[in-house]
Protein backbone atom coordinates (compact mmCIF):
# COMPACT_ATOMS: atom_id res chain seq x y z
CA UNK A 1 0.00 0.00 0.00
CA UNK A 2 1.30 3.42 -1.12
CA UNK A 3 0.81 5.49 2.50
CA UNK A 4 2.73 8.20 1.39
CA UNK A 5 0.26 9.58 -0.66
CA UNK A 6 -3.11 9.76 1.32
CA UNK A 7 -6.22 7.88 0.03
CA UNK A 8 -9.49 9.66 1.28
CA UNK A 9 -9.72 12.43 -1.11
CA UNK A 10 -8.88 10.30 -4.44
CA UNK A 11 -12.27 8.18 -2.87
CA UNK A 12 -13.91 11.84 -1.89
CA UNK A 13 -13.32 13.40 -5.95
CA UNK A 14 -14.56 9.88 -7.28
CA UNK A 15 -18.07 10.11 -5.36
CA UNK A 16 -18.03 13.78 -5.81
CA UNK A 17 -18.14 13.16 -9.47
CA UNK A 18 -20.16 10.11 -9.75
CA UNK A 19 -23.40 10.82 -11.71
CA UNK A 20 -25.49 10.14 -8.63
CA UNK A 21 -27.02 11.08 -5.29
CA UNK A 22 -24.26 9.67 -3.01
CA UNK A 23 -23.93 9.44 0.57
CA UNK A 24 -20.42 10.46 2.02
CA UNK A 25 -19.22 8.09 4.42
CA UNK A 26 -15.61 8.44 3.52
CA UNK A 27 -13.84 10.65 6.44
CA UNK A 28 -14.21 12.09 9.85
CA UNK A 29 -16.08 15.30 9.11
CA UNK A 30 -18.78 15.54 12.30
CA UNK A 31 -21.77 16.66 10.26
CA UNK A 32 -23.18 18.02 13.48
CA UNK A 33 -23.14 21.48 15.27
CA UNK A 34 -19.88 22.87 17.70
CA UNK A 35 -20.54 24.37 20.94
CA UNK A 36 -22.15 27.40 21.15
CA UNK A 37 -18.77 28.26 23.03
CA UNK A 38 -17.09 28.33 19.48
CA UNK A 39 -19.47 30.63 17.64
CA UNK A 40 -19.69 33.06 20.56
CA UNK A 41 -15.76 32.58 21.20
CA UNK A 42 -15.31 33.89 17.14
CA UNK A 43 -18.05 36.29 17.14
CA UNK A 44 -16.26 38.33 20.16
CA UNK A 45 -12.54 37.95 18.37
CA UNK A 46 -14.04 39.85 15.92
CA UNK A 47 -14.35 43.00 18.08
CA UNK A 48 -10.99 42.13 19.76
CA UNK A 49 -8.13 45.13 19.71
CA UNK A 50 -5.64 44.68 17.03
CA UNK A 51 -2.67 43.18 19.05
CA UNK A 52 -5.58 40.00 19.30
CA UNK A 53 -4.76 39.55 15.93
CA UNK A 54 -1.21 38.77 15.38
CA UNK A 55 0.83 36.23 16.51
CA UNK A 56 0.05 33.78 19.38
CA UNK A 57 2.63 32.66 21.68
CA UNK A 58 3.73 29.75 19.60
CA UNK A 59 3.28 26.84 22.42
CA UNK A 60 -0.50 27.59 22.15
CA UNK A 61 -2.28 30.62 24.29
CA UNK A 62 -1.31 30.27 27.98
CA UNK A 63 -4.90 30.50 28.84
CA UNK A 64 -5.46 27.54 26.65
CA UNK A 65 -2.40 25.60 28.01
CA UNK A 66 -4.05 25.81 31.22
CA UNK A 67 -7.31 24.80 30.56
CA UNK A 68 -6.10 21.44 29.05
CA UNK A 69 -3.19 20.97 31.78
CA UNK A 70 -5.71 21.33 34.42
CA UNK A 71 -8.24 18.84 32.53
CA UNK A 72 -5.13 16.05 31.70
CA UNK A 73 -3.96 16.76 35.36
CA UNK A 74 -0.65 17.52 34.05
CA UNK A 75 1.74 20.62 34.74
CA UNK A 76 1.57 23.58 31.96
CA UNK A 77 4.97 23.05 31.02
CA UNK A 78 3.96 19.80 29.43
CA UNK A 79 1.88 20.75 26.77
CA UNK A 80 2.48 22.21 23.25
CA UNK A 81 -1.05 23.13 20.89
CA UNK A 82 -0.53 21.81 17.67
CA UNK A 83 -2.33 22.14 14.61
CA UNK A 84 -4.59 19.35 15.24
CA UNK A 85 -3.81 15.89 16.51
CA UNK A 86 -1.92 15.74 13.28
CA UNK A 87 0.74 17.78 13.80
CA UNK A 88 0.46 16.56 17.57
CA UNK A 89 1.64 13.29 16.22
CA UNK A 90 4.35 14.19 13.86
CA UNK A 91 5.67 16.00 16.69
CA UNK A 92 5.39 13.28 19.07
CA UNK A 93 7.21 10.94 16.50
CA UNK A 94 9.86 12.84 15.19
CA UNK A 95 10.70 13.35 18.49
CA UNK A 96 10.50 9.90 20.08
CA UNK A 97 12.29 8.79 17.03
CA UNK A 98 15.25 11.30 17.48
CA UNK A 99 15.17 11.42 21.32
CA UNK A 100 14.90 7.19 22.04
CA UNK A 101 17.42 4.42 20.35
CA UNK A 102 16.51 2.29 17.53
CA UNK A 103 15.21 3.28 14.11
CA UNK A 104 11.49 1.39 13.70
CA UNK A 105 8.01 2.52 14.71
CA UNK A 106 5.72 -0.10 15.35
CA UNK A 107 2.61 0.32 14.26
CA UNK A 108 -0.08 -1.89 14.18
CA UNK A 109 -2.33 -3.64 10.99
CA UNK A 110 -5.28 -2.05 10.59
CA UNK A 111 -3.25 1.16 10.26
CA UNK A 112 -4.61 4.99 10.44
CA UNK A 113 -3.13 5.43 7.10
CA UNK A 114 -1.45 8.75 8.07
CA UNK A 115 1.16 7.48 10.66
CA UNK A 116 2.14 4.42 7.71
CA UNK A 117 2.56 7.96 5.47
CA UNK A 118 4.77 9.62 8.53
CA UNK A 119 6.60 6.68 9.06
CA UNK A 120 7.69 6.24 5.52
CA UNK A 121 8.11 9.54 4.84
CA UNK A 122 10.68 9.75 7.91
CA UNK A 123 12.18 6.39 6.79
CA UNK A 124 11.78 4.06 10.14
CA UNK A 125 11.51 0.94 9.41
CA UNK A 126 8.30 0.01 10.47
CA UNK A 127 7.29 -3.63 12.36
CA UNK A 128 3.17 -4.24 12.33
CA UNK A 129 1.15 -6.03 15.10
CA UNK A 130 -2.07 -7.47 13.75
CA UNK A 131 -4.96 -6.54 16.03
CA UNK A 132 -7.00 -9.17 17.28
CA UNK A 133 -10.66 -10.19 15.25
CA UNK A 134 -12.19 -7.93 17.38
CA UNK A 135 -10.45 -4.94 16.77
CA UNK A 136 -8.09 -5.18 19.95
CA UNK A 137 -4.62 -4.92 20.23
CA UNK A 138 -3.24 -8.02 22.64
CA UNK A 139 -0.19 -6.46 24.60
CA UNK A 140 1.38 -9.75 24.30
CA UNK A 141 1.62 -9.47 20.70
CA UNK A 142 3.13 -5.83 20.91
CA UNK A 143 5.62 -7.04 23.32
CA UNK A 144 7.13 -10.05 20.86
CA UNK A 145 7.18 -7.39 17.68
CA UNK A 146 8.80 -4.90 20.33
CA UNK A 147 12.61 -5.15 20.18
CA UNK A 148 16.14 -2.80 20.77
CA UNK A 149 15.47 -1.46 17.45
CA UNK A 150 11.61 -0.05 18.31
CA UNK A 151 11.78 3.90 19.24
CA UNK A 152 8.41 4.62 18.81
CA UNK A 153 5.03 2.58 19.56
CA UNK A 154 1.69 4.21 18.12
CA UNK A 155 -1.56 3.42 19.90
CA UNK A 156 -4.57 4.55 19.13
CA UNK A 157 -7.96 4.40 20.96
CA UNK A 158 -10.77 4.82 21.05
CA UNK A 159 -10.02 2.94 17.61
CA UNK A 160 -9.66 4.64 13.84
CA UNK A 161 -10.84 2.17 11.65
CA UNK A 162 -11.77 -0.53 14.44
CA UNK A 163 -13.66 1.26 17.10
CA UNK A 164 -12.17 -0.84 19.87
CA UNK A 165 -11.16 0.65 22.97
CA UNK A 166 -8.42 -0.38 24.79
CA UNK A 167 -9.04 -0.69 28.39
CA UNK A 168 -7.07 0.56 31.47
CA UNK A 169 -4.84 -2.89 31.72
CA UNK A 170 -4.08 -3.09 28.30
CA UNK A 171 -3.01 0.64 28.36
CA UNK A 172 -0.68 -0.01 30.88
CA UNK A 173 1.01 -2.51 29.31
CA UNK A 174 1.84 -0.68 26.58
CA UNK A 175 2.93 1.94 28.85
CA UNK A 176 5.43 -0.50 30.39
CA UNK A 177 6.55 -2.17 27.18
CA UNK A 178 7.43 1.61 25.73
CA UNK A 179 9.85 1.87 29.53
CA UNK A 180 11.22 -2.19 28.84
CA UNK A 181 12.66 -1.35 25.59
CA UNK A 182 13.53 2.68 26.16
CA UNK A 183 10.94 3.33 23.53
CA UNK A 184 8.13 5.89 23.42
CA UNK A 185 4.34 5.40 23.39
CA UNK A 186 2.91 7.72 21.57
CA UNK A 187 -1.13 7.13 22.74
CA UNK A 188 -3.75 9.66 20.13
CA UNK A 189 -6.50 9.69 21.81
CA UNK A 190 -8.63 12.16 19.52
CA UNK A 191 -11.47 10.27 19.65
CA UNK A 192 -11.39 9.62 23.86
CA UNK A 193 -15.47 11.55 23.99
CA UNK A 194 -17.23 8.78 21.74
CA UNK A 195 -16.68 5.75 24.57
CA UNK A 196 -19.51 3.85 24.07
CA UNK A 197 -17.85 1.20 26.25
CA UNK A 198 -17.19 3.33 29.42
CA UNK A 199 -13.73 1.45 28.71
CA UNK A 200 -11.36 4.59 27.73
CA UNK A 201 -8.22 4.99 29.56
CA UNK A 202 -5.66 7.81 28.65
CA UNK A 203 -2.29 6.49 28.36
CA UNK A 204 -1.34 10.02 31.26
CA UNK A 205 -2.81 7.67 33.64
CA UNK A 206 0.90 6.26 33.82
CA UNK A 207 2.95 8.71 34.74
CA UNK A 208 5.54 7.46 33.00
CA UNK A 209 8.58 9.57 30.74
CA UNK A 210 8.02 6.70 28.28
CA UNK A 211 4.48 8.73 26.85
CA UNK A 212 3.02 11.57 25.14
CA UNK A 213 -0.28 11.77 24.86
CA UNK A 214 -1.66 13.36 21.57
CA UNK A 215 -5.62 14.92 21.15
CA UNK A 216 -7.35 17.45 19.65
CA UNK A 217 -10.71 19.48 19.18
CA UNK A 218 -11.71 18.76 15.93
CA UNK A 219 -13.71 15.87 16.83
CA UNK A 220 -14.90 16.23 20.28
CA UNK A 221 -15.86 19.73 19.32
CA UNK A 222 -16.86 19.15 15.26
CA UNK A 223 -14.08 21.68 14.08
CA UNK A 224 -11.86 19.47 12.08
CA UNK A 225 -11.27 22.84 9.97
CA UNK A 226 -10.16 25.17 12.95
CA UNK A 227 -6.61 23.17 12.92
CA UNK A 228 -6.42 22.93 17.33
CA UNK A 229 -5.15 20.08 19.08
CA UNK A 230 -2.06 19.47 21.19
CA UNK A 231 0.27 17.13 22.61
CA UNK A 232 1.31 16.49 26.51
CA UNK A 233 5.25 15.61 26.91
CA UNK A 234 7.03 14.22 29.42
CA UNK A 235 7.84 16.34 32.39
CA UNK A 236 10.97 19.10 31.15
CA UNK A 237 12.45 17.97 34.62
CA UNK A 238 12.76 14.34 33.99
CA UNK A 239 15.08 11.62 31.54
CA UNK A 240 12.83 12.52 28.52
CA UNK A 241 12.63 16.50 29.47
CA UNK A 242 14.52 17.62 26.22
CA UNK A 243 10.92 16.31 23.84
CA UNK A 244 8.90 19.36 24.73
CA UNK A 245 11.71 22.01 24.30
CA UNK A 246 12.73 19.99 20.76
CA UNK A 247 8.41 19.46 19.50
CA UNK A 248 8.26 23.80 20.79
CA UNK A 249 10.75 24.25 18.31
CA UNK A 250 10.11 22.19 15.89
CA UNK A 251 6.15 23.87 16.25
CA UNK A 252 7.88 27.29 15.83
CA UNK A 253 10.21 27.08 13.01
CA UNK A 254 7.20 24.89 11.10
CA UNK A 255 4.02 27.26 12.04
CA UNK A 256 5.20 30.08 14.02
CA UNK A 257 2.49 29.70 15.55
CA UNK A 258 -1.13 28.27 15.83
CA UNK A 259 -4.23 29.90 14.66
CA UNK A 260 -5.20 32.54 17.73
CA UNK A 261 -8.98 33.00 16.92
CA UNK A 262 -9.19 29.12 16.70
CA UNK A 263 -7.49 28.64 20.06
CA UNK A 264 -9.05 31.46 21.41
CA UNK A 265 -12.92 30.20 20.59
CA UNK A 266 -11.43 26.78 22.09
CA UNK A 267 -11.11 28.08 24.93
CA UNK A 268 -13.82 29.80 25.06
CA UNK A 269 -16.15 26.34 24.39
CA UNK A 270 -13.81 24.74 26.86
CA UNK A 271 -14.95 27.00 29.96
CA UNK A 272 -18.81 26.91 28.69
CA UNK A 273 -19.81 23.60 27.03
CA UNK A 274 -21.86 21.12 29.31
CA UNK A 275 -21.03 17.65 29.93
CA UNK A 276 -24.75 17.22 28.03
CA UNK A 277 -23.22 18.23 24.73
CA UNK A 278 -20.73 15.56 24.55
CA UNK A 279 -23.08 13.18 25.69
CA UNK A 280 -25.79 14.47 22.57
CA UNK A 281 -23.28 13.38 20.39
CA UNK A 282 -22.40 9.95 21.33
CA UNK A 283 -26.35 9.21 21.84
CA UNK A 284 -26.46 10.68 18.30
CA UNK A 285 -23.84 8.37 17.66
CA UNK A 286 -24.97 5.30 19.11
CA UNK A 287 -28.50 5.63 17.70
CA UNK A 288 -26.84 5.67 13.84
CA UNK A 289 -24.49 3.12 14.98
CA UNK A 290 -27.73 0.81 15.55
CA UNK A 291 -29.30 1.93 12.19
CA UNK A 292 -26.07 1.19 10.24
CA UNK A 293 -25.21 -2.70 12.10
CA UNK A 294 -29.24 -3.50 11.40
CA UNK A 295 -28.55 -2.67 8.35
CA UNK A 296 -25.25 -4.72 7.85
CA UNK A 297 -27.10 -7.68 9.51
CA UNK A 298 -29.90 -7.16 6.65
CA UNK A 299 -26.98 -7.21 4.19
CA UNK A 300 -25.25 -10.05 5.91
CA UNK A 301 -22.48 -8.73 6.35
CA UNK A 302 -19.78 -9.01 9.07
CA UNK A 303 -18.58 -6.50 11.84
CA UNK A 304 -17.26 -5.23 14.89
CA UNK A 305 -20.08 -2.84 16.29
CA UNK A 306 -17.87 0.02 17.24
CA UNK A 307 -17.04 0.18 21.19
CA UNK A 308 -16.00 3.94 20.39
CA UNK A 309 -15.26 6.46 17.59
CA UNK A 310 -17.42 7.29 14.81
CA UNK A 311 -16.32 4.10 11.87
CA UNK A 312 -17.63 0.85 10.99
CA UNK A 313 -15.68 -1.34 9.03
CA UNK A 314 -18.01 -4.57 7.42
CA UNK A 315 -17.03 -7.66 5.36
CA UNK A 316 -19.25 -8.31 2.55
CA UNK A 317 -20.46 -11.93 1.00
CA UNK A 318 -17.42 -12.03 -1.60
CA UNK A 319 -17.10 -8.17 -2.12
CA UNK A 320 -13.13 -7.41 -1.43
CA UNK A 321 -12.94 -4.28 0.65
CA UNK A 322 -10.72 -2.90 -2.87
CA UNK A 323 -10.70 0.29 -4.76
CA UNK A 324 -12.48 -1.00 -7.27
CA UNK A 325 -16.03 -2.08 -5.18
CA UNK A 326 -15.36 0.77 -3.45
CA UNK A 327 -16.04 2.58 -6.53
CA UNK A 328 -19.02 0.17 -7.77
CA UNK A 329 -20.86 0.99 -4.04
CA UNK A 330 -20.55 4.58 -4.85
CA UNK A 331 -22.36 3.90 -8.63
CA UNK A 332 -24.01 1.22 -8.30
CA UNK A 333 -25.91 1.94 -4.51
CA UNK A 334 -24.75 5.55 -3.74
CA UNK A 335 -23.13 4.82 -0.88
CA UNK A 336 -19.50 5.89 -0.30
CA UNK A 337 -16.86 4.08 2.27
CA UNK A 338 -13.22 3.40 2.65
CA UNK A 339 -11.64 0.55 1.11
CA UNK A 340 -10.55 -1.61 3.95
CA UNK A 341 -7.13 -2.46 1.72
CA UNK A 342 -6.12 1.69 2.82
CA UNK A 343 -5.78 0.96 6.17
CA UNK A 344 -3.69 -2.39 5.92
CA UNK A 345 -3.27 -5.99 4.58
CA UNK A 346 -5.13 -7.64 7.11
CA UNK A 347 -8.92 -5.61 6.47
CA UNK A 348 -8.52 -5.77 2.71
CA UNK A 349 -11.76 -7.75 2.53
CA UNK A 350 -13.54 -5.22 4.43
CA UNK A 351 -15.07 -1.48 3.90
CA UNK A 352 -14.89 1.21 6.44
CA UNK A 353 -18.13 3.85 6.92
CA UNK A 354 -17.71 6.62 8.90
CA UNK A 355 -21.23 7.73 10.60
CA UNK A 356 -20.84 11.26 9.87
CA UNK A 357 -23.80 11.77 8.00
CA UNK A 358 -27.54 12.31 8.89
CA UNK A 359 -28.28 9.78 6.07
CA UNK A 360 -27.48 6.77 7.77
CA UNK A 361 -30.62 5.42 7.67
CA UNK A 362 -30.58 5.58 3.47
CA UNK A 363 -27.30 4.71 3.55
CA UNK A 364 -28.30 1.52 5.39
CA UNK A 365 -31.56 1.16 3.28
CA UNK A 366 -29.17 1.25 -0.01
CA UNK A 367 -26.44 -1.31 1.35
CA UNK A 368 -28.80 -3.68 2.30
CA UNK A 369 -31.08 -3.58 -1.18
CA UNK A 370 -27.73 -4.06 -2.86
CA UNK A 371 -26.17 -6.60 -1.17
CA UNK A 372 -29.78 -8.73 -1.04
C1 LIG B 1 -6.77 8.55 14.69
C2 LIG B 1 -6.71 9.94 14.20
N1 LIG B 1 -5.70 10.72 14.61
C3 LIG B 1 -5.59 11.99 14.18
C4 LIG B 1 -6.51 12.54 13.31
C5 LIG B 1 -6.32 13.94 12.83
O1 LIG B 1 -6.92 14.81 13.73
P1 LIG B 1 -6.80 16.38 13.56
O2 LIG B 1 -7.91 16.84 12.67
O3 LIG B 1 -6.96 16.92 14.93
O4 LIG B 1 -5.45 16.67 12.99
C6 LIG B 1 -7.58 11.76 12.86
C7 LIG B 1 -8.55 12.30 11.90
O5 LIG B 1 -9.38 11.65 11.34
C8 LIG B 1 -7.67 10.43 13.32
O6 LIG B 1 -8.67 9.63 12.92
Amino acid sequence: MDYETPQFFRVMQYAARADRDVVDMVSGNPDWDPPEGVRDGLRDYAEADADAFQYAPSRGLKSLREEIAARRGVDVSRVVVTNGAGEANHLAMTGGMDHFPGDEILLTDPVYPYYAGRASFLDAETTIVSVDEDGHLDPDAVRAAASEETSVVVVNSPNNPTGAVYGADAMAEFVAIAEEYDALLVSDEVYDHFDYAGRFTSALEQDSPNVVATNSFSKSMAITGFRVGYAVFPSPDGPAGDLVDRAGTRHMLTNVSGSRPAQYAVERALRTTSPEYYAKCRRRLERRIDTFCGALDAAGAEYNRPEGGFYVMARFPEFAGSFANVYELIDDAGVAGMPGEAFGESRSDWIRFALVTPRIEEAAERLAAFFE
